[in-house]
């Protein structure tokens, strides 16, 4: 308890023994929510569990009000999700993993059309004082809190000890989460739940873009672990035991300001036919010595060979999506072995893993549910080479690349082939010409 003792309330937020801020900071902007005119919910709840929030607001004013992605993930949730889920299944588990202040078992009037149970999984720290709280109140169906740690991989156990029926039909909601664990963490989570699923088991989760994690800002973002890109989502949930749909909170966000595509809402339904399979996104590396100079020459060398051929699959691409893939698949299959000594070069590894992790994947094996995806997989796939020469070329550290105009402006062209050749002749221009 020492070293907590020195800190503010809202700088914990990973410690065992304190309940997360983020958590209460959530159902904070619940009970604002709740105040509105016109709110999108109401949670009677959230302001008791919220807990005094004066001294956190006194420093940080301009955190005061409503958050709308807050607000917009739990509607969403609510009305898309769960209403339907609810109605359709006369019997159910909604296991909340990282439930946190969740009060849904008391304020989510569905639950009582048909017979469902829901389980709460947190930290002990977190459970007990809710339940305190909640002492008095009524939940609207049968609730079970499970404490555990996520992190430790007995926790389906836990689960299945308290009552959960690996028979019986689940909703699995992570509201909030993933991108606090570490992402092999989130991925074991993921194919734990698959494999304790039935098949016409469901999940929502929702993610961050990379970007977000180098912003290290605000109360949420400062926690933020890792991000996946929208086209990289459904292969790394196949890899997981889902089939999902991913859109950004942008496309749900009824006027509400929910940034600008930097949170994803993934949906799926449980689907092990490509668990564990070929994609490794984070795949450990065998680091490969060549000189600095080798590795500049090499990549100079591979961006200056492709280019002309990249421009012409972006125009094919925009002419005729077929043939523009086609050429692409062809061009990355030749230099996948020279892209890939370039990025085992590096001497750290990790400070170019947000740029090229996505390079390691076979493009022909990602997955992509519409034309939408499956442009914004190419745009990603081709801007990540190019960065991936430029900071080489450049001798670029790849997290201190991340606050430059040229990064930046590389998430904004996400999805756009439109937008792709000129940045790429951007890049060019600043390497070459
Ligand atoms: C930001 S809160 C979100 C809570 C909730 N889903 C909501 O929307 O209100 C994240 C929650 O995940 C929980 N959490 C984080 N890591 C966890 C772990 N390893 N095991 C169990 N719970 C965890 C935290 O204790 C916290 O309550």
């Amino acid at each position: 308890m020492g070293a907590l003792q020195h800190m503010n309330e809202w700088e914990i937020d990973d410690e065992r023994n304190a309940v997360p801020f983020t958590a209460r900071l959530i159902a904070h902007y619940r009970a604002m929510e709740s105040k509105r005119e016109d709110p999108l919910f109401v949670d009677l709840f959230a302001e008791r569990l919220a807990g005094d929030m004066t001294a956190y607001f006194s420093e940080h004013a301009w955190a005061r009000g409503t958050n709308d992605y807050v607000t917009v993930r739990t509607y969403y949730i609510d009305t898309q999700l769960l209403i339907p889920w609810c109605r359709t299944h006369e019997e159910s588990q909604i296991v909340l993993l990282g439930a946190g202040l969740d009060s849904r078992a008391y304020r989510f009037e569905h639950l009582k059309e048909n017979d469902h149970t829901i389980i709460e999984v947190d930290f002990d720290i977190v459970n007990s004082y809710k339940a305190d709280i909640l002492k008095e109140e009524k939940p609207l169906c049968n609730l079970v809190r499970v404490s555990a740690d996520l992190s430790d991989p007995t926790w389906t156990s836990q689960l299945k000890s308290a009552g959960f029926s690996e028979d019986s039909p689940t909703f699995w909601l992570l509201e909030g989460v993933v991108y606090y664990l570490d992402v092999d963490k989130a991925a074991s989570i993921l194919k734990a739940a698959a494999q304790s699923s039935t098949n016409d088991s469901k999940i929502f989760v929702d993610v961050c873009v990379p970007g977000l994690t180098v912003a290290q800002f605000g109360p949420f973002m400062r926690h933020f672990r890792w991000g996946l890109n929208i086209e990289d989502a459904p292969s790394f949930f196949a890899h997981c035991g889902w089939k999902v749909t991913c859109a950004y909170a942008d496309n749900h966000d009824l006027g509400r300001d929910v940034g600008q595509k930097n949170l994803i809402f993934i949906t799926g339904v449980r689907d092990l036919s490509m668990m564990g399979s070929t994609l490794n996104l984070f795949t450990e590396l065998e680091p490969m010595v060549i000189s600095e100079s080798e590795r500049t020459t090499l990549a100079l060398d591979l961006f200056t060979s492709i280019m002309p051929e990249i421009e012409g699959i972006i125009k094919s691409y925009i002419d005729n999506p077929e043939e523009g893939k086609t050429r692409y698949l062809r061009l990355i299959d030749q230099i996948k072995p020279t892209l890939e000594k370039i990025i085992k070069s590096h001497d750290d590894l990790l400070s170019i893993g947000h740029i090229s992790a996505r390079l390691f994947r076979d493009p022909s094996t990602v997955i992509c549910n519409s034309p939408e995806e499956e442009e914004a997989h190419i745009v990603g796939y081709l801007t990540a080479i190019a960065l991936l020469m430029y900071c080489t070329i450049k001798g670029v550290d790849g997290w201190e690349f991340t606050s430059s105009s040229l990064y930046q402006d590389s998430l904004k062209i996400q999805g756009n082939i439109n937008a792709l050749l000129p940045y790429l002749r951007r890049i060019k221009h600043e390497l070459i010409d």
